[in-house]
């Protein structure tokens, strides 16, 4: 037997009992002669003691060996601390140690293995399973399990089956690049792994399961971000004879379901907004709404003057800074570059200072007098003592730069508060977009998606009007999953790839198994993906999912732990039929 008890189990309840524990040494402290060692393992810490009055002297020299991450089992009487440590669960008592087996030694290890530790991200990446001795990256996995827990057994409970699906498929377009995956019995082809089951879901609903789920893997070739990750999670859901509004309500209630049992949150209805109002009062379709700096747009107090840069814009439009009447010149400045960087792209910020005496003073008085800036006030809900920031320029654009420049401004001034919940359900997305680099529509969502009733033949002429019956839900300014009502018969299906620029040839090849499958009686059906590892980050109170995947990849796509990618050898590229098409 390797323990009796953990190592975060022992109370004055146990004293004088002998027990056998197993774990890590976490620290020594030899004081020559007394010697203790912090033991733990997943379930807490307890403090082992041994002194030379009451240890053998083998005993006192083997415990001098102790190196730190060595794995040891001993046995020993539960006593009292005379030194008691509140902040310990199991600070109440220590074990005096009668018997010590070194499991196994360990090398000392690269960082400290604390809740705060000195080790860099790609050393503690390299090290994963060290990482993870860590409480913190320890407590995310944990919380991580607990999450996915409750969603298994509450779409279980609401008459979801959970299905497993194929990784080894062909291209599903979610709007990322397919990792593929060469055939070694199909010369020359290649499987693709799954961007999401959509299509194996559907037809799930084509078969008549009703209502599927899947706690599933998802792969994207795409570029990385603090919450994009190449391999994710996904629960991924459908339902059969649904309407947009049944989706809502049963993802709303999973969502509700999780609030409250992982964070004791109650919250009414969510919101709904639609795409055109989040992106006129967020410039965003993921707006944080826990707090407001709600854009206010200018065109019509700030055009039509003598400011040639307001004039010749699509969009003039500003935020309230609360309180930012505060800032010195120097930190407008800052913010003003802040806003210039490549990454936001902004070619310039005008700002009005609010003051106290309800007088204003902007960067461009040349041009505007205090009944114009008062008007601009108006429109972007400023108070004396805020800064009202205003970019312009072409509607899209700027309004993704203004943001970007109020949720950095809402990070600065402490307004995102991780213990606050405020979920968003954002609908009426349009149905396609428009993609500069390749000059052709894509589906916004994917192209299963259907458009709204009666939507079909604006198409033709209207392509960007046209709206979608899909939906994302958003919490705390992060997209946790997103769904659509979908095309459920063969000639709406070939209209939209039609439209999407796939000639019938190409649709047949690469979608005819779904289309045929809507001619033996596919039933309406919809359903939605939230992602699994955003919406655990964010209920844990972070936005960096890294830290919620065991074994995540870094910003490269890399695997730093295992080194992958990784060349393979010529023997297993010939094997592939690989070789010789690269040399051709
Ligand atoms: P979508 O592409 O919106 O929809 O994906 C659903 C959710 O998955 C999460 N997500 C990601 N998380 C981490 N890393 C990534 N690279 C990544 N990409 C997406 C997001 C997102 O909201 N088949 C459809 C769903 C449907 O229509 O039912 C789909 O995959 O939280």
């Amino acid at each position: 037997m390797f323990r009796s008890h953990t190592c975060g189990e022992l109370r004055n309840s146990h004293i004088n009992k002998k027990v056998t524990l197993s774990g890590w040494v976490q620290k020594t402290r030899d004081k020559g002669f007394m010697i203790w060692v912090d033991l733990r393992d997943r379930y807490g810490i307890t403090q082992l003691i041994f002194d030379e009055e009451r240890s053998s002297k083998a005993l006192m020299e083997q415990a001098k060996t102790l190196g730190r991450e060595f794995v040891v089992q001993i046995t020993g009487t539960v006593i009292e601390r005379t030194s008691k440590n509140p902040n310990l669960p199991t600070g109440d008592i220590e074990i005096l140690v009668s018997e010590l087996i070194v499991l196994n030694k360990a090398l000392t290890p690269p960082f400290t293995i604390e809740d705060d530790t000195d080790g860099g991200e790609e050393l503690r990446m390299k090290y994963r399973y060290l990482d993870i001795r860590r409480n913190p990256v320890k407590n995310n996995l944990i919380f991580r399990h607990k999450v996915t827990q409750l969603v298994r057994n509450y779409l279980s409970s609401e008459g979801f089956i959970e299905v497993e699906t194929p990784y080894l498929i062909k291209s599903t377009p979610e709007g990322a690049r397919d990792f593929v995956v060469p055939s070694r019995m199909n010369e020359g082809q290649f499987y693709a792994l799954p961007q999401s089951p959509q299509t194996f879901k559907q037809l799930l609903m084509i078969a008549g399961l009703d209502k599927y789920f899947q706690i599933v893997k998802c792969f994207r070739d795409e570029d990385l971000r603090a919450d994009r990750q190449p391999e994710f999670t996904q629960i991924d859901c459908e339902m059969a004879f649904v309407e947009q509004e049944d989706i809502l309500n049963a993802f709303e209630g999973l969502t509700r379901h999780l609030l409250k049992e992982v964070k004791s949150v109650e919250v009414d209805e969510f919101p709904r907004m639609t795409f055109d109002e989040a992106m006129q009062r967020y410039g965003n379709d993921k707006p944080d709404i826990r707090f407001g700096m709600e854009f206010g747009e200018l065109n019509e107090v700030a055009q039509h003057k003598e400011f040639n840069v307001f004039n010749k814009a699509e969009l003039v439009v500003g935020i309230a800074v609360p309180e930012g009447n505060s800032y010195s010149r120097k930190d407008i400045d800052k913010l003003t570059d802040w806003v210039k960087r490549p990454q936001v792209g902004a070619l310039g910020m005008v700002y009005v200072r609010c003051n106290e005496d309800g007088t204003y003073k902007s960067s461009v008085d040349k041009f505007y007098d205090q009944n114009d800036l008062a008007k601009w006030a108006e429109a972007t809900n400023a108070k004396v003592g805020d800064l009202i920031c205003v970019l312009s320029g072409e509607t899209n654009k700027v309004r993704t730069q203004l943001s970007a420049l109020r949720m950095e401004l809402a990070n600065r001034l402490g307004l995102r508060n991780p213990n606050e919940f405020a979920p968003l359900w954002i609908v009426d997305f349009p149905l396609l977009e428009w993609d500069e680099e390749t000059e052709r529509y894509h589906a916004m969502h994917h192209p299963f998606t259907s458009p709204k009733p009666g939507q079909l033949e604006l198409l033709k002429t209207n392509p960007e009007d046209v709206k979608a019956n899909a939906y994302d839900l958003v919490l705390n300014g992060n997209e946790i999953g997103g769904g659509s009502i979908r095309i459920h018969d063969k000639k709406t299906q070939a209209l939209m790839f039609d439209y999407l620029g796939f000639t019938p040839e190409e649709a047949k090849a690469q979608f005819g198994f779904l289309m045929n499958a809507f001619e033996y009686g596919a039933p309406p059906h919809g359903g939605l993906a939230f992602g699994l590892d955003r919406l655990v980050a964010i209920l844990g109170g972070q936005e960096t999912i890294r830290d919620f995947i065991a074994f995540p990849k870094n910003n490269s796509g890399r695997d730093v732990m295992i080194d992958a990618p990784s060349p393979i050898d010529d023997a297993q590229l010939e094997e592939l039929g690989l070789k010789l098409n690269l040399k051709s």
